[in-house]
């Protein structure tokens, strides 16, 4: 099945995110092609989807965004996974919750799934604004994510394609 797996990514670490879901799609038999979002062609050559997002003050970055509502009408007839990567932390990754846009993202395009994922936080990449959120809000620096789930769930979208569902 060809396969497109499209991320929005500010410092990295969601596209490699995508990049894991791709490989192990691919280790299943699939023709997938990955994509930062704000270089993705529309998905309508594409017979299946996985869109995600790092998360931001709540949001999913502006660029996956515009590619779901760029490839709305494709995405409406092909099945479609979203992910968002974001919370931080190794017990109990916080913030906790869902993308404040989510309702709206699931209504865009009819998605089978939506699955979070802790992400990663690299102090060498942030600007200064966001040194001062991380300070404010007491997030922890470090590399939280976990590959296992990620493979996991990518298995997952691989069974659902093979049985038809
Ligand atoms: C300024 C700032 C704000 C953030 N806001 C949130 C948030 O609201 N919710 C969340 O779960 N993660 C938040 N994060 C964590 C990022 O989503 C996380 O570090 C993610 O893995 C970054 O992905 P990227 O490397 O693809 O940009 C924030 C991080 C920064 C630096």
């Amino acid at each position: 099945m060809n396969i497109i797996v499209v991320a929005a990514s500010k410092h990295g670490s969601t596209l490699e995110i995508a990049q894991e879901i791709g490989t192990e799609l691919r280790q299943a038999g699939h023709n997938v092609d990955v994509f930062e979002a704000k270089e993705a062609p529309d998905a309508a050559n594409y017979e299946a989807a996985v869109i995600g997002s790092a998360v931001y003050a709540g949001s999913w970055l502006a660029e996956a965004h515009t590619f779901v509502a760029n490839s709305q009408a494709a995405l409406q007839t092909i099945p479609v996974w979203l992910f968002t990567s974001g919370p931080l932390g190794e017990e109990e990754p916080q913030p906790v919750g869902d993308p404040v846009q989510l309702p709206e993202l699931l209504a865009q395009t009819n998605a089978r799934g939506h699955q979070i994922f802790v992400g990663k936080l690299d102090r060498d990449k942030l600007n200064l604004g966001e040194k001062l959120i991380v300070k404010v809000v007491k997030a922890p620096y470090g590399d939280f994510r976990d590959w296992e789930a990620i493979r996991h769930w990518a298995a997952e979208i691989d069974e659902s394609l093979r049985a038809g569902l």
